[in-house]
This record gives structure tokens, sequence and C-alpha cells, in this order.
């Protein structure tokens, strides 16, 4: 059957069939390969991506499922200035070895932090339990994930009118 699905703000329209699976569709049908395929049992997370604005585990659901709505992958993260700012903490920190987890943990590490700018490393720590990562022992990964939270707070701090004059004046050069 034919289906269209925007994936990372790009329309796709392919004819399948019925019974193949979003992160096969998306590997083996459009070649985007940064979603992984782990366990196929929904236990390992590794295929994680966003279907409209919810991340599953796209080893879970059908393509037919995501037609007509919007997929989000890892490819689709990388912004027009640059790497998202949890990429860049996973380089920063260290936050993956194999790499293998790393797609999956970083799509759901975005969506954490567009629902929870400040999460403690207990709130990240659920957020990602539902993944594994047989490399990391995950310190790094929660450390990745509050390197970005950080960031992005720094990034978004509207200097107050006045900081760091001593009268709280303008000062001309
Ligand atoms: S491949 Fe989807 S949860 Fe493991
Ligand atoms: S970095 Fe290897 S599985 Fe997570």
């Amino acid at each position: 059957m034919e289906i269209t699905v925007t994936v990372n703000n790009q329309a796709y329209t392919r004819d399948i069939e019925p019974r193949l699976l979003l992160v096969h569709f998306l590997r083996d049908e459009l070649g985007l390969t940064g979603t992984h395929w782990g366990c196929d049992t929904s236990n390992c997370g590794v295929c994680v991506v966003w279907l409209d604005e919810v991340p599953v585990k796209s080893c879970t659901v059908l393509a037919v499922m995501a037609d007509g709505h919007r997929v989000r992958t890892v490819e689709g993260l990388e912004g027009t200035d640059g790497l998202d700012s949890v990429q860049q903490g996973f380089v920063e920190c260290h936050g993956l070895q194999c790499g293998f987890c790393t797609p999956g943990m970083m799509m759901t590490s975005r969506w954490l932090l567009d629902h929870n700018p400040d999460p403690s490393g207990e709130d990240i720590r659920e957020a990602i339990s539902g993944q594994l990562c047989r490399c990391t022992g995950y310190e790094n990964i929660v450390r990745s994930v509050r390197w970005a939270a950080e960031h992005e707070a720094a990034a978004s701090a509207v200097p107050v009118a006045g900081e760091g004059t001593e009268s709280g004046m303008e000062v001309q050069a």
C-alpha cells in the first residue's frame, strides 16, 4: 500500500508491505540509518524516533501507522546553526563509546529538555530508562544531557540592563 510520511520535514511517498515496521521503513526505504535496530522486541530503545511530537520505539510501530504523520529522526536533530545542544553535550562529555544507543538516547533527551529544561540526574535516568547502553554505565550520558540543559539555559539568559556596570548606567567606550 502507498503511504506518505513526513520525515525531518521532507515528505516521502512509498509503496510498502503493510507489515513493514517503521524502523525498516526509515533504514531500508529512506536510507536513514541513524535510527538503529537492536532487539526488535521493544527492550533496547536504540530505535527511538519521534512520531509527531512523541518518542516511540520504531520497532513496535508499523510504517503504515505513520502514514500522514511526521517523524523526526536523529538526522533531523542538527539545526541550520549546527549541532543540537544534546549532540554537542554528548561530544563534550564523552556520552558515547560504540555509539549504538546514541541516536535513540539523543532523541529521548531532546524530548526531555523540550518538556523539562532543567532536569535532575534522576529525571534524566527516568527518561532514558527504556533504553539500554551496553558501554557507558550511563554516567556520561546523564552528564551530556545536563551539559545540554546548562548550555541552553546560559544561551537563553537575557542580560539585565545595567548589569556589570558600577552605577547601573550605560558605560560608553
Ligand atoms: S530495536 Fe526497538 S526497542 Fe530494541
Ligand atoms: S555507547 Fe555503546 S551502547 Fe551506548
